[in-house]
């Protein structure tokens, strides 16, 4: 049986993007129930699975052509506005993740609730419009 990476990788790291997601979602929801150590693990899977993602991003960034979105007109720009606020985002969430969490680690909890109140919103932002993304990309007539 040939395994097609090409079109499963798409669908691989889409998944894992839903999946961070879903514990960050799990994540916000226990801190706000003041369930410190399930916020914790949440949080850290959460980051976890989105490391992951940008690993199989990578490789298929070096791997593959990128595929082109075929819609025209007023679908094209909407897709266009979602992919670049999506791509400026993204990069800007990696270092804030990683300092968010160096801060909730080191124990520096003030600091930590300060800056999690945008890194939280801004990676739900990430995950929603990754999905969207694909969405578009692959599953649009
Ligand atoms: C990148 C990963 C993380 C994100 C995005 C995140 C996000 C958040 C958010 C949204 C809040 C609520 C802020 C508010 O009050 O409005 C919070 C609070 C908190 N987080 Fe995290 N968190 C992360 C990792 C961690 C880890 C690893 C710990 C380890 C124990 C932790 C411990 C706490 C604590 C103790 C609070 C309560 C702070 C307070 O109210 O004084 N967080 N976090």
């Amino acid at each position: 049986m040939t395994v097609h990476w090409e079109s499963w990788l798409p669908v691989v790291n889409t998944l894992l993007i839903v999946i961070s997601g879903v514990f960050l979602a799990l994540g916000v929801m226990f801190i706000r129930r003041r369930r410190i150590q399930a916020h914790r693990r949440s949080m850290l899977t959460a980051t976890t699975f989105a490391a992951l993602f940008l690993a199989v991003y990578v490789t298929r960034y070096f791997l593959f052509d990128p595929k082109l979105f075929a819609g025209e007109g007023l679908v094209r720009g909407l897709y266009l506005a979602i992919l670049g606020s999506h791509t400026v985002l993204a990069m800007i969430l990696g270092p804030l993740v990683l300092v968010t969490l160096a801060r909730a680690l080191r124990q520096d909890f003030r600091r930590h609730r300060k800056l999690a109140r945008v890194t939280a919103p801004m990676w739900g932002y990430v995950v929603v419009t990754g999905w969207v993304i694909y969405f578009m990309l692959y599953h649009l007539p």
